[in-house]
C-alpha cells in the first residue's frame, strides 16, 4: 500500500480554536514512521493552505461560510488527486468540515471507477445539522447533511454532483450528541446509526458486523474518525468533549474490524485539538489506534 498524508490545518468550521495543529501533533507523534514500520509506503504531501481564521459570529446560520468552501475545495482536489494515483489518503484535520471535501472527493473517484462506496463514521457527532437545525452555526456539525445534499451550494456543490452521497452508503457510530431538530432529520433521512446505547447493549463487535456487512471487491470503505468518537478519559485533546465514548478495547476492536475487511481505502482523521491536549496523549492514541486499522494485530491472523 502506498499513503498519502495531506494535512490541512485549519479551525474554520469548529467551535473552540486549536484544530490547525492537528496535523503537526499527528506527525509528532510519528504517524509517518509508525505506518512505515509496518511495511507501508508513506508519502508525506505536507500542509494545504487555505484562509485564516477571522473568528465571527455565523451569517444567516453558518459561520465562516466562504473560508469553509475555500478549505473543502482544497481539500476535495488533493485527496482525488491522491485517490487518482492508487494511492490511500489519510486528511489529518483540521475539524470535521473538511470531511464535505473528503468525502465528496472520494465518491467523485467511486464514481469515475464504477465502484461502490461505504462510510464509516465514527464521531460522538451525527454532524447533519443545517443553517436552521444547527444550534451554534458551526459547519463541522453539518458534513453529513451537506455531503447528502442538504446545505449552502457552494458546499453541496463540492463534487460536481449533488447529492454527492446517499445516506445509504453511511454508517454511524459511537454517536451520543444529537442536537433536538438534528435527530428528527437523522430519523427522517434514514441515517444508519450504531449510537452508545447500542454498543452497550449490542457490544462494538456486533456494531460492527452490521455496519461492515454486504461490503465486496468492489467497495470502497472510506472511514472519517473524529477523534471526539473515544471516550475523553482517553482521548481529552478534543474542541467537543462528549462523556462516554468508547474505550481503548472498544476503539481497537473497531479499527482491527475494519483492517479484518481489507477494503479500507481513505481514512481522516479529525478535529484533533493540541491545545486541548495533555501532552500529546490524543495524537498518540489516535496513531496507536491507526496501525491497528492498517493490520497491526497482537498474533498471526489466519
Ligand atoms: N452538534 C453540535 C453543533 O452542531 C456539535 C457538532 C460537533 N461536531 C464535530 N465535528 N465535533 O454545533
Ligand atoms: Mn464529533
Ligand atoms: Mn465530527
Ligand atoms: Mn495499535
Amino acid at each position: 500500500t502506498k499513503v498519502s498524508l495531506i494535512g490541512a490545518p485549519t479551525d474554520i468550521g469548529a467551535g473552540a480554536r486549536g484544530a490547525s495543529m492537528g496535523p503537526e501533533a499527528m506527525r509528532v507523534a510519528q504517524i509517518g514512521p509508525t505506518l512505515e514500520a509496518h511495511g507501508i509506503e508513506v508519502f508525506d504531501r505536507g500542509n494545504l493552505q487555505g484562509p485564516p481564521n477571522p473568528w465571527l459570529p455565523p451569517v444567516d446560520g453558518f459561520r465562516h461560510l466562504h473560508e469553509v468552501a475555500a478549505w473543502n475545495n482544497a481539500v476535495h482536489e488533493a485527496v482525488h488527486a491522491e485517490l487518482k494515483l492508487g494511492h490511500l489518503p489519510i486528511l489529518l484535520g483540521g475539524d470535521h468540515c473538511l470531511g464535505i471535501g473528503s468525502i465528496s472527493a472520494v465518491a467523485r473517484h467511486c464514481r469515475e471507477t464504477g465502484k461502490k462506496l461505504r462510510i464509516l463514521w465514527l464521531d460522538a457527532h451525527a454532524d447533519f445539522n443545517t443553517a436552521v437545525l444547527t444550534p451554534s452555526g458551526n459547519i463541522h456539525g453539518m458534513p453529513v447533511a451537506c455531503l447528502c445534499g442538504h446545505g449552502p451550494q457552494e458546499l453541496i456543490e463540492i463534487g460536481g454532483k449533488v447529492p454527492a452521497i446517499s445516506p445509504k452508503w453511511i454508517r454511524q457510530i459511537g454517536i451520543r450528541s444529537v442536537d433536538a431538530g438534528e435527530k428528527k432529520f437523522v430519523h427522517e433521512m434514514g441515517l444508519e446509526v450504531f449510537d452508545m446505547r447500542y454498543i452497550d447493549e449490542m457490544g462494538m463487535r456486533h456494531a460492527m458486523e452490521l455496519a461492515l456487512a454486504t461490503l465486496d471487491e468492489n467497495t470502497h470503505l472510506h472511514v472519517s474518525f473524529d477523534v471526539d468518537f473515544l471516550d475523553p478519559q482517553i482521548a481529552p485533546g478534543v474542541g467537543t468533549v462528549i462523556p462516554g465514548g468508547p474505550t481503548y478495547r472498544e476503539a481497537q476492536l473497531c479499527m482491527e474490524m475494519i483492517a479484518d475487511t481489507g477494503r479500507l481505502a481513505s481514512l481522516d482523521v479529525m478535529e484533533l485539538n493540541p491545545a486541548l491536549d495533555v501532552r500529546n496523549q490524543t495524537a498518540v492514541l489516535a496513531v496507536d489506534l491507526i496501525e491497528s486499522l492498517f493490520g497491526k494485530s497482537t498474533l498471526m491472523r489466519k
